[in-house]
This record gives structure tokens, C-alpha cells and sequence, in this order.
């Protein structure tokens, strides 16, 4: 198995190896995995291109890791605890063995279906076990994933897989959240509707059982298709640095991106990083509390745990459902041992009292985790004491779709920690802090953009079809570095603390939005003729959506209009990116080049209008008084 570490000598033992010999390093790691052919070089990278290459001539399936291997010493044991919605349903899990079946029965009924090394394949589907499954039956038979959140658009989506020329798409027909039942086929039929046409099959998962239009030339269900399926299916050999998903996240510009992972080195580090992260003991229940849509589900609840043979637990749910103790009361249920969650959520619960998580027992809880945004420090000492009873360490673990895994975290029991603090280095993980000149801010007790001048095995690989968009966002800031978009600071220990984005990234409740999308979501309303969007202090989200439109005809009724441009943002993106406040301007304050000045405008969202600085050398200096009177 690959190295868990226990000590503190040991992890800077680790690092001062991952730094000084990286290859010598992560070959040790990778050793410990079943490779169908070993590799004949273990890295080769250029960061100018970029073209990164870990364990080049390898050959393997992630999945023989992920289930076969465990087969004869942990078969019995159970891979996915899936737990419902309604508390009142059956929970399910699969064990190793059955895990194995089920994922090669999925995988032949993919082959029956057409679908082969290569191909593309859409997920839209909510939290159901079906989903872990599907992915890992596509990475059976090399064919690519492409996971799309469950929450987006049928607009959102049709762009996803028209980038990606998705063949199929694979979906449920409802989701159950909350007391809602949601319309889950109804959204791929509106996104085919326009105009996918790499798209060959629909496959739906029958979830609710709800009725659902039905398209005979491209519709099959899920349970049709894997009835009479063996339930053996041989792995493809996949070349290490074959793609094995494309996962769509938001940036400063443009379309979101379609970011590739590759085999070989994902499998590594999801691995090692999920071991010595969560330090998971054989018998431990780990339970993290993500969507499989976003890239923490993929690396922390799917790939990360079961390469190691953990017991991985999946929650259909919300946090809120039936209660505000659901979170407690399934920790308790399960027992379980490492829980994993976002701030947005443990803000939110917070914010319920204190009764909800006193109700329970959480003496199981060794390890608890916080990631996707900065957690606030009050957040951090409610979620120590009142969760952790200050026995369970917290990992504020700070990473990125990009980075695969996480990069900076506190090694819980070994490292220490400090509220607000991503605090060290993974081993392998070489980060520097740069300035706005591109010089390296060097020794403690600074700030600076927080890049990474050495590749790990998970560091993204190229965004889908599109390689040079790559190269400029994360590789042409600053040279022979990755540049990841945040700011940090760098205590006198040496400790991380992320500022947050640097660019027009907002995160929303832990959901990373590109202001650029947003605004062009609101242009759509016919009567818009400009808008800007930035993200604002929000107590429970993190950060919220304020957006500013200057309407092409005057508004009579203002509050229709801004029902109509929330509106109109979920149908374009998705109701995750409807703006919180929307402010109708009469102009936006621009500089003479005609660039808008977001300074301003950020400020006034976050309701601090006494010092804008100087305004005279915009174009409409007047603007601002009339954008400083409206202010929500
Ligand atoms: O700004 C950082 C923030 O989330 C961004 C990455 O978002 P995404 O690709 O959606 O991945 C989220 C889950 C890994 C980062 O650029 N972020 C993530 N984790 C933290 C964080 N900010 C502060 N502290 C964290 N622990």
C-alpha cells in the first residue's frame, strides 16, 4: 500500500524527498499500485508547453486498482455506503465483490452500446450509487468521463457535451433532494434539443420512477441495458498518460474549460493523498459530502478512497433534510470515522444552533475536513468544538479541479493547526509566492500568488480541445510555474493561509463561477445592454452574486426586471449562479480604454462606499454617485 505517514519526523522526512529526488519519490508510490506494464520513465515535463509526463510507458487500469486488487484480501468488506435522501428508505452498499460485478456488468452494457476506448461519455445524473458506477465502468473500458453537475442548465449542459462530442449521456430520470423531486431527463432532452448531435444513446437510470418523455431512436434504460450482462469484463490497458476524465470548471474568461486528468498520475496521488490526508485506518467509515459532479467527489469519494479499500460513504441528500441534524444524525448512524464537508455547509448549520449537533453521538469522528473555500475562523472553532469535540483534527485542505488532489492541508495528528490555515505542503508539493512583477516573494511572513514550480502526479494535463488556453491560464503568468489564481500569505512558521482568487473567479458556496459567465447569462434578457458582476462578502455562501445591468429601456417595475434577470441566469447556467442582488444602473464606471473598473464596483457591493479612491480619470466619473445611491 502506498505510504501513509504517522509522524511529524516522517512527513519532513517525505518532503525533503519529494523535493530533493521527486522521481525517485513518486515511483516508490506508484510501485505499490498493479500495473499491467511498468513504466519506462518516470517523469518528463516542460511547463512552457506544457507537456507533463508521470510514469511515461505505463500501462494500467485504474479500476484493477480500485476493485480488483482489493478482491482477494478485502472483497467482502463494503466500498460504497450509499445513504438516502428520505432517512425512512433502505440505505445500500455494495462490497468489493459486488462493487466489482456491478461496475463490469456497467461496463459491458457500455460495450453493447457502442461505446469504446476513447469515447466521451456525458453524466448527468444525481447521487445515486449508479453514478460511481457508470464512471467506473467507462475508465473499464478507457472510455473518457465527462461528469456534469446535476444542477446545471439544459443550456450548460448542451455546451459541455457539444465540447466534449459526448456519444452518450447517462442520466436518472428525477432527483429526490430535499422535499423536492427534480426533473433530471427532462433537462438532457431540453440540452439535445439543442442541437448535440455526437449524442447516439441516452442512457436512464430509473430513480424515482416518475414519468418521463420517452425518445425510442436514442432512449435505453439503464436496467434494460444491464440485465443480462456478465458480470466479468476485462480491463483495457490504458496508457498512463491516456485521459481518464474531463471535469468543466469555471475561469476568469470565456466558456468554462474542460479540465484532463490522466491515469496514471491521478491514481497515484488521489491515493496517496486520500491515505495521509484523512490517515484511513482498515474498519474506518469515511464519509465525504460532496457531489460526484465536482472534482472533490471524484478524487475524495470515489477514486482516493477506493484505490486505498476504504469504505467510501455517497449521501443522495442535503444537510437540511429532513432537518438541520441530518449531517449529525447519518455521522452518528454510520459511525462514522473521517467526515469531510464544505464551509458554505458547516456556515449554514452553524447558523441552526448548536442543539442540531448536540442531539448526537460524533465520538467516532477521528479526522474532519473542510474544502472549496476559505474557512472563516468562527466557522473553524464552531466546527472544532462543536463537531470535533476538539479530539478530531480539522484538514482545511486546499486544492483545485486543475490540481487533482489536495495540495496544501494540516496532516491531522501530525502536523498542527490553526484556524483559517491550509497550513503545509503535501510531500511533492513545491509551492512559491510570486509578486505582480514576477518575482519570487521569498521567506515567512508574506503575501503573494500562490504558484507551484514543480509538477506533481495529478497536475492538469490540458484543457479539452484546447491545449494552448492551457498554457495561457495556468502556465504563462509566470515562468516554469503553475500559477493556480489565488492569493496567500506565508506565516512566520511557514504556514498557508489562501487569501482567495485573484482574478474574476467568484466562489459561491464553494462553486467556482467566472464573472465573465455570469454577465453573459444576464445579456440574454432582451433588455440588457451591459451588465458586470462581482462577488460580495456573504455570511453563510462565502461570497454572493452582485450584479450591476444597465437595462436598454427604463424598467417601469424593477422588481419584475430583476426576477426576469435571475431567471434568465438560471436557465443559462443554472440556479447555483443566480446573482443574490442585482442593482439596475444607468452606466457602468468605465476607464478611458473602456475597461470596467471592478474596484469600484466590488466595493460598493460589499457596502463600503466611503473610499473608492480616485474616480476622476474614468470616462463617467459621474456614474459612480448614481451607483453609490442604489446600492443594495
Ligand atoms: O480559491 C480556491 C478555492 O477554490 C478554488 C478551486 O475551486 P474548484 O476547482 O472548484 O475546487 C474546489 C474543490 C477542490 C481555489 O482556487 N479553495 C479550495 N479549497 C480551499 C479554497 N480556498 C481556501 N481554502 C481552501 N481550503
Amino acid at each position: 500500500m502506498t505510504l501513509q505517514i504517522k509522524t511529524l519526523a516522517q512527513y519532513k522526512e517525505a518532503y525533503q524527498n519529494s523535493v530533493e529526488n521527486p522521481e525517485a519519490f513518486w515511483a516508490e508510490q506508484a510501485e505499490t499500485f498493479t500495473w499491467k506494464k511498468q513504466w519506462d520513465k518516470t517523469l518528463e515535463w516542460d511547463f512552457k508547453t506544457p507537456d507533463i509526463k508521470w510514469f511515461k510507458g505505463g500501462k494500467l487500469n485504474i479500476t484493477e486498482n480500485c476493485l480488483d486488487r482489493h478482491l482477494e484480501t478485502r472483497g467482502d468488506q463494503t466500498a460504497i455506503l450509499w445513504e438516502p435522501n428520505n432517512p425512512a428508505n433502505d440505505v445500500i452498499s455494495y462490497t468489493y465483490k459486488e462493487l466489482h460485478a456491478e461496475v463490469c456488468r456497467a461496463a459491458n452494457a457500455l460495450k453493447s452500446l457502442g461505446i469504446k476506448k476513447g469515447d466521451r461519455v456525458c453524466f448527468y445524473m444525481p447521487m445515486v450509487t449508479e453514478l460511481a458506477i457508470g464512471v467506473l465502468a467507462c475508465a473499464r473500458i478507457g472510455a473518457i468521463h465527462s461528469v456534469v453537475f446535476a444542477g446545471f442548465s439544459a443550456s450548460a449542459l448542451a455546451d459541455r457535451i457539444k465540447d466534449a462530442t459526448c456519444n452518450i449521456v447517462i442520466c436518472s430520470d428525477y432527483n429526490s433532494r430535499g422535499a423536492k423531486n427534480i426533473p433530471v431527463k427532462k433537462v438532457v432532452d431540453d440540452a439535445l434539443a439543442m442541437g448535440c448531435d455526437s449524442v447516439k444513446t441516452v442512457l436512464a437510470h430509473k430513480n424515482t420512477g416518475g414519468e418521463i418523455a420517452w425518445n425510442k431512436d436514442l432512449d435505453v434504460w439503464w436496467h434494460e441495458a444491464l440485465y443480462d450482462q456478465p458480470t466479468h469484463c476485462e480491463a483495457e490497458e490504458m496508457d498512463s498518460e491516456d485521459m481518464l476524465f474531463i471535469l468543466y470548471t469555471s475561469g476568469s474568461t470565456g466558456k468554462p474549460k474542460g479540465v484532463v486528468h490522466t491515469c496514471g498520475g491521478y491514481m497515484v496521488y488521489t491515493c496517496f493523498s486520500f491515505r495521509n490526508v484523512f490517515q484511513y485506518q482498515d474498519g474506518d467509515v469515511y464519509w465525504c459530502t460532496a457531489d460526484i459532479g465536482w472534482i472533490t467527489g471524484h478524487s475524495y469519494i470515489v477514486y482516493g478512497p477506493l484505490l486505498a479499500g476504504a469504505t467510501t460513504m455517497m449521501f443522495e441528500g442535503i444537510p437540511t433534510y429532513p432537518d438541520a441534524g441530518r449531517f449529525w444524525e447519518v455521522c452518528d448512524k454510520h459511525k462514522v470515522n473521517q467526515f469531510y464537508t464544505a464551509p458554505t455547509a458547516i456556515r449554514a448549520l452553524m447558523a441552526k444552533g448548536d442543539e442540531w449537533v448536540e442531539k448526537y453521538d460524533l465520538s467516532t469522528l477521528k479526522v474532519i475536513g473542510s474544502v472549496g473555500e476559505p474557512i472563516n475562523e468562527e466557522a473553524w472553532n464552531w466546527y472544532n468544538e462543536k463537531v470535533g469535540k476538539g479530539n478530531a483534527p480539522i484538514v482545511d485542505t486546499w486544492w483545485q479541479t486543475e490540481t487533482g488532489g489536495i495540495l496544501i492541508t494540516p496532516l491531522p495528528g501530525i502536523t498542527d493547526t490553526k484556524p483559517c490555515y491550509a497550513s503545509y505542503p503535501m510531500p511533492g508539493v513545491q509551492l512559491v509566492l510570486m509578486d505582480a512583477d514576477g518575482n519570487e516573494v521569498e521567506g515567512n511572513g508574506v503575501e503573494g500568488l500562490l504558484c507551484v514550480k514543480f509538477p506533481w502526479p495529478s497536475i492538469i494535463r490540458t484543457t479539452y480541445g484546447d491545449h494552448e488556453r492551457c498554457r495561457q491560464v495556468y502556465f504563462s503568468s509566470f515562468e516554469n510555474m503553475y500559477f493556480t489564481g489565488d492569493g496567500a500569505r506565508r506565516d512566520g512558521d511557514g504556514r498557508y493561509r489562501i487569501i482567495g482568487r485573484v482574478d474574476d473567479v467568484i466562489n459561491v458556496s464553494g462553486h467556482r463561477m467566472g464573472t465573465a459567465e455570469v454577465e453573459n447569462a444576464i445579456n440574454e434578457h432582451p433588455n440588457v445592454v451591459e451588465s458586470a458582476v462581482v462577488g460580495f462578502p456573504h455570511e453563510i455562501k462565502g461570497q454572493g452574486i452582485y450584479a450591476y445591468v444597465i437595462p436598454n429601456q427604463s424598467v417601469a417595475d424593477e422588481q419584475a426586471f430583476i426576477k426576469e434577470i435571475r431567471k434568465v441566469v438560471a436557465k443559462v447556467i443554472g440556479p447555483i449562479a443566480k446573482p443574490d442582488e442585482v442593482q439596475v444602473v444607468p452606466g457602468l464606471p468605465k476607464t478611458r480604454s473602456g475597461k470596467i473598473m471592478r474596484r469600484i464596483l466590488r466595493k460598493v457591493a460589499s457596502g463600503d462606499v466611503s473610499n473608492l479612491g480616485d474616480v476622476s480619470t474614468l470616462l463617467n466619473p459621474e456614474i459612480v454617485e448614481a451607483i453609490k445611491e442604489g446600492a443594495k
